[in-house]
């Protein structure tokens, strides 16, 4: 199974992709955690990047795509895997499709997570997430417990002006592909709205 997650900042991607990973078997590659463990490791493409994150800004897609096509091309990869957050922009899409063709495969689904702007900020503004086991709380929706508050990392782009230019962004840059995926008949909508368990019971039937 070849699957992309896609939606606005604070969908519930990562929270979904988590569920996901268990049943499907294949690896979750998030570009979001893959840019902050370049940022972490001070690596030459996690500066670059971190520039960007910052300030809720997209990465350039050349140091986005090239990342991603050599992630998917691991031997790991080969009976699937799960997008998360890429791609991002119609060049990235445009750039993975090229490459699925050269490789003589296809995307099976993209699923759409659909959740109002109103909520996004609620949901990006009271995220935390654990650093050692990558589980990611809400301190109103998913309140963590009290042996894991102290180690809960605030990531540096939850802060309501960062959210809201990653809004800005979506809106302007991830939106457009859209039509692309509709187009090619893969594209799955789901209500984002409601607990992490009433979503799940929507993309088990979007995926059936
Ligand atoms: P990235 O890390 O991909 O961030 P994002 O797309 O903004 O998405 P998030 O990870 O913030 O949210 P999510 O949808 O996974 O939601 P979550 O499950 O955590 O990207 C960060 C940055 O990296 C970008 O801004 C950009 O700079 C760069 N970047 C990454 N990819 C790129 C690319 N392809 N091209 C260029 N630049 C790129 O949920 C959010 C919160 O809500 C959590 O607290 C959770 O507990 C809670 N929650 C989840 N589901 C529910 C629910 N159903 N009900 C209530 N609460 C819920």
């Amino acid at each position: 199974m070849r699957m992309i997650l896609v939606g606005p900042p604070g969908a519930g991607k990562g929270t979904q992709a988590a569920r996901l990973v268990d049943k499907y078997g294949i690896p979750h590659i998030s570009s979001g955690d893959m840019l902050r463990a370049a940022v972490k490791a001070g690596t030459e493409l996690g500066v670059t990047a971190d520039r960007y994150m910052k300030a809720g800004q997209l990465v350039p897609d050349d140091v986005v795509i090239g990342m991603i096509l050599e992630r998917i091309a691991a031997p790991d990869c080969a009976k699937g895997f799960m997008l998360d957050g890429f791609p991002r922009t119609i060049p990235q899409a445009e750039a993975l499709d090229a490459a699925m063709t050269k490789a003589g495969v296809a995307i099976d689904v993209v699923l759409l997570f659909e959740v109002p702007d109103a909520l996004i900020v609620e949901r990006g503004v009271g995220r935390r997430n654990d650093p050692i086991t990558g589980r990611i709380y809400h301190i109103k929706f998913d309140p963590p417990p009290a042996e894991v508050t102290e180690r809960l990392v605030h990531r540096k782009d939850d802060h309501e002006a960062a959210i809201n230019e990653r809004l800005h962004y979506y809106h302007d840059w991830t939106a457009p592909i859209m039509p692309f995926y509709e187009g090619k008949g893969l594209l799955r909508r789901v209500d984002g709205v409601g607990t992490p368990d009433e979503v799940s019971a929507r993309v088990v039937k979007a995926l059936a």
